[in-house]
């Protein structure tokens, strides 16, 4: 491309392209491209470059000594970052607008410097009156805080190199902040990118944890922010269904740490309430014993959760029958129903069929598959499964009902939350106490297992 020349950069995706048009060919979106000066031509600056600095090469071996995590004290945050924010990384907090991310830093940084830590944040959103407000409202006007609103990224560098470097510096959002060395508008990529290597540069050379807060599109990728997450160590999500109180974070990449990590919370009138025990709140009150649902006995991350998957079928009145998810994989509900129609002779083909996790959780694990099957078998046959019992495993192609891992540790949250029994693979090794464990080897099985099982009808589920 010629120097100069016009170049118009999709801000969802970064991909560069010589004209205008209403979407962009690499992603998709629409109305996502924006005029931007074009970089100098590889090779331009050739001439004007030195001779560079020779590097030490070193070995792999560790010297034993683990990073310094920076415990803000808000545990669910602290435990999804991996035990904490390690000093001179940067971490991006993404999530819809609304969603709680000011909250949730404000939270995180008023514990942190209530700890006795040295908390800077910047607003570039909100005034200082706004910040003061939320944080009065939360009771946490007391914490020792440093807030400042900014969005010039060279006058932020000049706040932070007039003190000793804060522990934990949080930003939010990167959206807003711009630097002086560029001309495109604040918010494009190419600001948002420099600005925030500026500023994760600062984190790793002054050893300050770095919280970055960026905003998502509609379908769940971060605009803009995107185009950053190679220069952070942790990306972490966060989620809130309409209409439920609570929120996910959710860990999608962390160099140090694991990334199936969730933490939950609730959204309450003074803020952010971290959620210990989410099995009990995902299981909610639930009543009566309707055909339909079943309890999963799941993991995530490192924690298990029992969530209940709700199914429904009704006979289809149009030719092609509705298939509606909620929180599980389409396909995933896809493969289901063909395996139950072709391995254990359940005809739902005609039938629409609704699947629903309950509360809002979306749930990926490989293990749901047998819960999601019992639910719909219940619902199809309209026999309820025992109120008491919980399920879990994976299904093959095949029809073979594959075990699932740490078997132990869903069955003893099971146990501890009341569940007198459980229905698992075949195969399974566990012994809990006080729960009846049954196995199941394959979809023909499960299908008589809960086609004839009913409340009074338990000894049939013994069978092995
Ligand atoms: P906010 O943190 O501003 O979201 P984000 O930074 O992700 O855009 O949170 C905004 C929502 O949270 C707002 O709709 C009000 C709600 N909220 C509460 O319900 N209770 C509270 O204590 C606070 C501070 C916010
Ligand atoms: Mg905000």
């Amino acid at each position: 491309m010629a120097r100069g020349a016009p170049n118009f950069v999709c801000q969802s995706c970064g991909v560069a392209h010589p004209k205008w048009a209403g979407q962009c060919v690499a992603c998709g979106a629409w109305n996502s491209l924006v005029e931007e000066a074009a970089a100098p031509p590889i090779g331009a600056t050739a001439s004007k470059r030195g001779k560079g600095r020779a590097i030490p090469l070193e070995g792999l071996q560790h010297n034993g000594v683990e990073p310094e995590r920076r415990v803000t004290g808000v545990s669910e945050f602290d435990r999804v970052a991996g035990g904490g924010l390690v000093a001179g990384s940067a971490l991006l907090i993404g999530g819809d607008p609304g969603v709680g991310k000011s909250t949730l830093i404000l939270q995180a940084l008023a514990t942190y410097a209530n700890r006795g830590g040295n908390a800077v944040y910047i607003s570039g959103e909100e005034a200082m009156g706004q910040v003061r407000l939320r944080a009065g409202r939360m009771g946490l006007s007391e914490a020792p805080v440093k807030l400042g609103s900014a969005t010039n990224v060279e006058d932020i560098m000049s706040t932070l190199q007039s003190g000793p470097p804060p522990g934990i510096l949080a930003i939010d959002s990167i959206q807003t902040i711009w630097t002086q060395s560029l001309d495109a508008a604040p918010g494009t990529i190419a600001q948002v990118r420099t600005a925030s290597h500026d500023l994760v540069r600062y984190a790793k050379s002054s050893g300050t944890a770095l919280l970055l807060v960026g905003h998502v599109t509609k379908d769940g990728q971060i605009a803009g922010p995107k185009a950053v997450e190679h220069l952070v160590d942790a990306v972490l999500y966060f989620e809130g269904e309409r209409g439920h109180h609570f929120r996910i974070l959710r860990a999608v990449k962390n160099r140090f740490g694991a990334t199936d990590e969730i933490g939950v919370f609730e959204m309450t009138g003074t803020g952010l309430m971290e959620v210990l025990n989410p099995s009990a709140l995902f299981l909610g009150d639930r009543s009566g014993m309707a055909a339909g649902a079943a309890v999963f006995a799941g993991i995530e991350g490192s924690r298990p959760l029992l969530v209940e998957i709700q199914a429904l079928t009704a006979a289809s009145g149009y030719g092609t029958p509705r298939r509606s998810v909620v929180g599980w994989d389409s396909g995933r509900l896809s493969m289901i129903l063909a395996v139950l129609d072709a391995r254990g002779g359940l005809q739902m083909s005609g039938q629409d069929v609704y699947l629903n996790v309950a509360g809002g959780l979306k749930v990926s694990e490989p293990a749901a598959d047998l819960a999601a099957a019992a639910a719909l078998i219940s619902s199809f046959t309209g026999r309820p499964l025992p109120q008491d019992c919980v399920i879990f495993g994976e299904i093959s192609l095949a029809g073979d009902v594959r075990p699932a891992p740490q078997a132990e540790a869903r069955l003893k949250e099971a146990a501890k939350l009341g569940f007198k029994r459980a229905l698992v693979p075949a195969g399974t090794k566990a012994d809990v106490a006080g729960l009846r464990i049954d196995t199941v080897s394959d979809v023909a099985h499960l299908a008589e297992l809960v086609g004839t099982e009913t409340k009074t009808a338990r000894p049939q589920l013994a069978r092995k």
